[in-house]
């Protein structure tokens, strides 16, 4: 299969996302609640009892067949589909509808056997063999031919069975393959440079070649990012990532084309997940309706605010739509150093959680826990215990709780506040041979994400260059790769009257993470009235304090301990100046008004708890009303179409707590632990 039609151009922005509505698992009413089953490990007799089982906890989607390549097809060419008609047929009579996966994330022996050059070539140019799962070489035409072949095979047998409700295709596209450096991907990649830059003194502009003597003179002199002496060319870095990410994207797009052939009525999606190495800005605009994993961080206690920032992400890359959560645990993983098992009630929070920010599906990695194989100490909605376990309890009542909140479905959360958010920009800052490697857009991103959470804000994400027009408030927390066109759109947003907040070490860089020749934030220096003169990282035992004084007069003394800057403040007020450090006196927290809009720059990084008096002057600036909701307790509104209100209550904290909903007069009293779903 030819790999030359690479969309290489720009990724296209939010702003053209469709909004028309996503659409649905066919036939499934209510909310979605169901699971993983890989019944290839069972015996038929279980399957039925799986079944009566799923019946009875309230699953009514089952995601099937994501590994069972191998046993749909055992020897090339030679196919074996009657089990899996008869587990798809005891679904069906169970009332169970089905979400169907192409299985070719985990290509079986012979395919490795019969075609060892189509084997993931990795970063030190080792071959990865099989014995464990992951797709083939992505750019391998005999990987692409097989993965169509077993899709046709499946669309041909099951595109009209009656529990056919949704199409799966492959599984965790970038995990545990994001890049490929095999002879088939280093031709793709010059390919897609080709396409993206039309000549080669274009590409040497784009990527600076001039620099260390890197000139190339012929197209073949192109190679991806492998070892070599020294750091590589980042800019060829960033497009490496690009193309990968869109050459993993091309693989996705063959196999639902070619489903959407035979099934044109069924959507098509694919499982997200947490792999940085997806856009999933670019990649949900390939799917029928949005799908992703989310597995919990067992090491920090507090994981449930990273949830919610998950759960924020992918309703935002989904528009908006309903979303369905494809994968999460019923307790602990198997894959983390320290699996930690969940509290009791923590499940059920967890999925409300997902739930009331706007996921209409709520489904778990696996049914029954396996016996045998890498995952058998991953926690399922049926465990080792069997039903008399708390786990299975919890489940079957979360399954009858989902009944109830059915109306939830199809409402939608609505946001005063964007967080902005661009992969480009994370590819590009987490390169060798920054300032510091202590300033990371993920930790950035995650500090100011978990100032508004507790600051009970509900935020959307956003494309920097998306219409930002509805939001009060804007932050951007890291925003270092910032384009031509999202500078354009940042400017336009305050000058119409918004409210931008950026974080440190932003607008640094283009497209190809080259600096602006007028300076370290040329992209934003005159919106925030700031130009950058230098960054001034600090050493790993070193900080610096800040004093901070609010608008309304309060004194603060923060402390930045990885990164300040030196700034030239050239038309701003100067809310917050060093009072120790690299640069004591000088600015590092500012805001430039204009009209009504306002820009503040925080030229540090600040902990969650040190953003907090910034935050609040820009709640009032924005005109964002804070609830005085008791801390940990996380509510969530989601409103329909006939203007019905739904929020989610979910207590984190300890103890009982009583409650008014925002916005609303209905006061609740909800005890340690404890969540729900209320109509207001
Ligand atoms: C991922 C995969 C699943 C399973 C789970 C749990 O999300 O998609 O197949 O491996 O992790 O580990």
């Amino acid at each position: 299969m030819s790999t030359q039609n690479f969309d290489s151009s720009p990724r296209p922005s939010s702003q053209s996302i469709d909004t028309s509505p996503s659409q649905w698992p066919l036939g499934v009413e209510g909310v979605v609640y169901g699971c993983d089953y890989n019944p290839e490990q069972w015996t038929p007799d279980v399957w039925r009892e799986d079944a009566r089982l799923m019946a009875e906890a309230g699953v009514n989607l089952v995601s099937l067949g994501m590994f069972s390549w191998a046993n749909i097809e055992p020897r090339r060419g030679e196919y074996n589909f009657e089990w899996l008609d008869e587990v798809i047929d005891v679904l069906h009579e169970a009332g169970i509808r089905v979400d169907l996966a192409t299985p070719t994330a985990a290509p079986p022996a012979w395919f490795f056997r019969e075609f060892p050059e189509a084997r993931v070539i990795d970063r030190s140019l080792t071959p990865l063999g099989p014995g464990s799962r992951g797709m083939a070489c992505p750019a391998s035409p005999a990987y692409r031919q097989a993965c169509l072949d077993i899709t046709r095979k499946l669309a041909e047998r099951y595109g009209d069975h009656p529990a056919l409700a949704l199409w799966h295709v492959h599984n965790e596209y970038g995990l545990p393959v994001n890049e490929s450096f095999s002879q088939d991907a280093q031709e793709a990649f010059r390919r897609w440079t080709k396409d993206r830059y039309g000549t080669l003194d274009e590409v040497n502009r784009a990527w600076g070649t001039a620099f260390w003597g890197q000139t190339f003179g012929v197209w073949e002199d192109i190679l991806p990012p492998m070892p070599s002496p020294s750091v590589i060319n980042p800019s060829l870095e960033l497009d490496w990532r690009r193309f990968s990410s869109d050459l993993i994207l091309e693989c996705y797009i063959a196999e639902r084309d070619l489903l959407r052939e035979f099934t044109p009525d069924i959507p098509i999606t694919t499982n997200f997940h947490s792999c940085p190495y997806v856009d999933q800005w670019r990649w949900a605009q390939e799917v029928d309706v949005v799908a992703t994993d989310h597995y919990l961080t067992a090491a920090e206690p507090r994981n449930f605010v990273e949830l919610a920032q998950t759960a924020d992400l992918t309703r935002s890359v989904a528009a908006n739509h309903p979303w369905m959560l494809m994968e999460h645990s019923t307790s602990g993983v198997n894959w983390q150093p320290r699996n930690i098992a969940k509290q009791p009630l923590e499940m059920a929070r967890n999925s409300l959680s997902h739930l009331g920010r706007g996921a209409d599906a709520i489904m778990f990695f696996q049914w029954r826990a396996s016996l045998k194989g890498a995952e058998k100490y991953h926690s399922a909605m049926l465990p080792h215990g069997g039903t008399d376990t708390r786990i299975w309890r919890e489940t079957h009542k979360l399954g009858n709780d989902l009944v109830s909140y059915a109306d939830v479905r199809g409402s939608q959360v609505q946001a005063e506040v964007a967080v902005l958010l661009d992969w480009n920009s994370q590819w590009a800052q987490d390169l060798e041979w920054r300032p510091s490697v202590d300033l990371s857009h993920r930790v950035q991103t995650n500090r100011w994400y978990e100032r508004l959470w507790r600051d009970h804000v509900t935020c959307d994400f956003a494309h920097p260059e998306s219409d930002l027009s509805k939001y009060k408030l804007v932050v951007a927390p890291a925003s270092y790769l910032l384009s031509d066109a999202a500078a354009a759109n940042l400017n336009a947003y305050v000058e119409a009257g918004g409210n931008l907040v950026v974080g440190p070490f932003s607008g640094v860089v283009d497209d190809n993470d080259g600096v602006r020749p007028d300076g370290l934030n040329a992209a934003l220096a005159d919106l925030l009235g700031v130009k950058v003169q230098e960054f001034c990282p600090l050493r790993i035992e070193d900080s610096a304090d800040l004093n901070y004084t609010s608008v309304s007069g309060e004194s603060a003394t923060l402390v930045a301990d990885v990164w300040c800057e030196d700034l030239i403040v050239r038309d701003a007020e100067v809310l917050g100046e060093y009072l120790t450090g690299p640069r004591p006196t000088q600015a590092a927290v500012t805001r430039r008004t204009s009209g009504s809009g306002s820009a503040w720059y925080i030229a540090s990084d600040l902990s969650v708890g040190d953003l907090q008096p910034v935050f609040a002057d820009v709640y009032r600036q924005a005109r964002i009303e804070l609830s005085d909701l008791p801390q940990d307790v996380e509510v969530v509104l989601r409103t329909n179409s006939k203007g019905e209100k739904f929020a989610t209550v979910i207590n984190h904290s300890e103890r009982q707590h009583q409650l008014t909903i925002p916005g609303t007069d209905c006061r609740i009293e909800i005890g340690a632990g404890e969540s729900t779903v209320l109509k207001v």
